[in-house]
């Protein structure tokens, strides 16, 4: 009997899960990728929650090596995927390692049937109201001044899984 086949990818990185050795190459992204990145303890901590999952995209280096491009980090809370933080490291920008990311992501929520998926993304941040209006998310509502810092508002998207 012939198994059914994963579907092949339509990107050309490598998803696989964080671990902790992944540590320092996820923070410096991280670092650079926000206004107010997580510390390194709250990054640790989330690989010790059973429902917290980073996602990261590689690809090899010319010496052999793998070299980070992006990660997503996201729970997975009965029915629902909520997903914390996308980015992907400046110089490897525009060359679809979000889109790679999130796509891994959104299956691995329909894995683990989940129905939908929710995100806050700041009012100011265009590139990923597009990367996730891309995908179908869609704006359902603001939260005022989530963003203490700065005093900037969320946009709240869904998308039905
Ligand atoms: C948002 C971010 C993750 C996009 O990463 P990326 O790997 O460059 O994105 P991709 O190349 O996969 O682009 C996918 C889609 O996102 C949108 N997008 C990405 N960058 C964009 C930009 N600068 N302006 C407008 N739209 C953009 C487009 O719709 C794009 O599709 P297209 O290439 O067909 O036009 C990246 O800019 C980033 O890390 N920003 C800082 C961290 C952040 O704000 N994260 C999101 C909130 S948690």
């Amino acid at each position: 009997m012939r198994l059914p086949q994963p579907e092949p990818a339509l990107h050309p990185f490598h998803i696989r899960r964080m671990q902790p050795e992944d540590l320092a190459a996820v923070m410096s992204i991280q670092r650079v990728a926000f206004r107010n990145p997580w510390s390194t303890e709250l990054v640790r901590r989330e690989l010790t929650h059973e429902w917290s999952t980073i996602l990261l995209a590689e690809e090899p280096t010319p010496e052999g090596s793998m070299r980070l491009l992006g990660f997503s980090i996201f729970w997975l809370v009965q029915d629902e995927l909520h997903i914390l933080n996308v980015a992907t490291a400046p110089e490897h920008r525009h060359r679809g390692v979000a889109r790679a990311v999130l796509s891994a992501t959104l299956d691995e929520a329909r894995d683990h049937r989940c129905t939908v998926a929710t995100l806050e993304v700041r009012r100011s941040n265009e590139a990923a109201l597009n990367l996730y209006r891309s995908f179908g998310f869609r704006a359902v509502g603001i939260r005022p001044n989530y963003y203490v810092e700065e005093g900037e508002d969320a946009i709240v998207m869904v998308l039905d899984l």
